[in-house]
């Protein structure tokens, strides 16, 4: 038996989370079974947690994010640490996800447990410079940050880069990768505490989105941005049209505060702007967000770590928003 953290419904109609024994998985012919060393937590799991995620099942183990060591299954991959590309089904065409797309930990069962099955063309040799707990921090918030900074955003040494609240594990790594391309990167927070970390580790400059005057100030201070990465959507929409350049690019891959009440189309048409939408990323985009992050080096943010008697609370404490990265659950040392 293995601890795993479930989501179930309840009497009131509601969602909530638990941490129960469940049978450890038998791996079929095209599956291994990964021990998992470090599973780390996406905004994903807070929304299944609350019921605000599509195709949510009872009794389905949470998480889409783990790294750890094979144990089972094909010969060549028994043994080595490995980290596991959380997509599931993307299809043929590199643009977009197919209809039977889904990502691990919702429907079917993920990371936020001591053993996982999955099949074997999802797992990928962990980087060397990384620990486990490290590693864990990367698949789903990195692939996510690789597309909007790479392939969306198409994010250049010089360019101007906005990425606003860098609080988030996405927004870390998207930090983390603009400024690796050699961009100036702005980062925008609710938090002033949150701006002087990421001034100290890069962020050429930081606004407060909750100061009145913030927009201006960014113009003022960074100049108008090359490319905004955001994922609180909602009425900011329309404040990033005021701060993009002519010809820029909004890419969006999330809407934390909801759908914006209104556009401005006027600022939108006249500036020559592109707003992009974003999801997580291809199969090959995650091998080359793999190479890159071996390549350079690159390591997370972590936020806190959690022992796995405490994945309910390490879930729950998503609520107020007030993480500085990721949040990994350590199962082995
Ligand atoms: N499309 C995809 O494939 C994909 C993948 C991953 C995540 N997402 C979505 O992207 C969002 C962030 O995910 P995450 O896992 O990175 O979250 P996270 O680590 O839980 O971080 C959430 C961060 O959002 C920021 N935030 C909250 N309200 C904001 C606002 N009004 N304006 C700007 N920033 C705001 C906060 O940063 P500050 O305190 O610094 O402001 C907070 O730290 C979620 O909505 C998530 O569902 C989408």
């Amino acid at each position: 038996m293995m601890k795993s953290l479930i989501v179930s419904s309840t009497d009131q109609g509601t969602w909530d989370i638990h941490i129960i024994k469940k049978e450890i998985p038998k791996p079929s012919k095209n599956e291994c079974l990964v021990r998992v060393k470090a599973a780390a937590l996406n905004r994903r799991d807070y929304w299944i947690s609350v019921g605000k995620y599509p195709g949510i099942k009872s009794g389905v183990t949470l998480g889409s994010d783990a790294c750890g060591v094979v144990v089972e299954g094909d010969d060549k991959w028994v043994g080595k640490e490995v980290w596991i590309n959380p997509n599931q089904n993307w299809g043929e065409n590199p643009e977009f996800q197919s209809g039977q797309y889904t990502i691990l930990g919702t429907p079917k069962d993920g990371t936020l447990a001591e053993y996982l099955s999955v099949p074997t063309d999802r797992l990928k040799e962990k980087p060397a410079h990384l620990t486990s707990v490290e590693a864990a921090a990367f698949p789903l918030a990195a692939l996510t940050a690789y597309r909007a900074v790479f392939t969306k955003g198409q994010v250049k040494s010089g360019d101007k880069v906005l990425v606003t609240g860098i609080g988030g594990g996405v927004a870390q790594f998207a930090m983390a990768f603009a400024k690796n391309l050699g961009a100036r990167v702005s980062v925008s927070s609710s938090s002033d505490w949150k701006l002087e970390k990421a001034k100290n580790s890069g962020a050429d400059f930081g606004f407060n989105y909750k100061h009145e005057n913030w927009l201006v100030k960014a113009s003022a201070e960074a100049g108008k941005f090359d490319v905004i990465i955001d994922s609180a959507g909602g009425n900011a929409l329309n404040s990033y049209l005021k701060i993009i350049k002519s010809g820029g690019k909004i890419v969006m891959y999330g809407s934390t505060t909801g759908k914006p009440e209104h556009l401005d189309a006027f600022r939108l048409f006249w500036s020559q702007a592109s707003i992009l939408g974003s999801t997580m990323g291809n199969d090959d985009e995650f091998q080359r967000m793999t190479e890159f992050v071996a390549r350079q080096q690159i390591k997370p943010t972590l936020d806190k770590v959690y022992k796995p008697d405490q994945m309910v609370e390490a879930v729950k404490s998503m609520k107020s928003s007030d993480n500085y990265g990721k949040k990994v659950i350590q199962f082995l040392d």
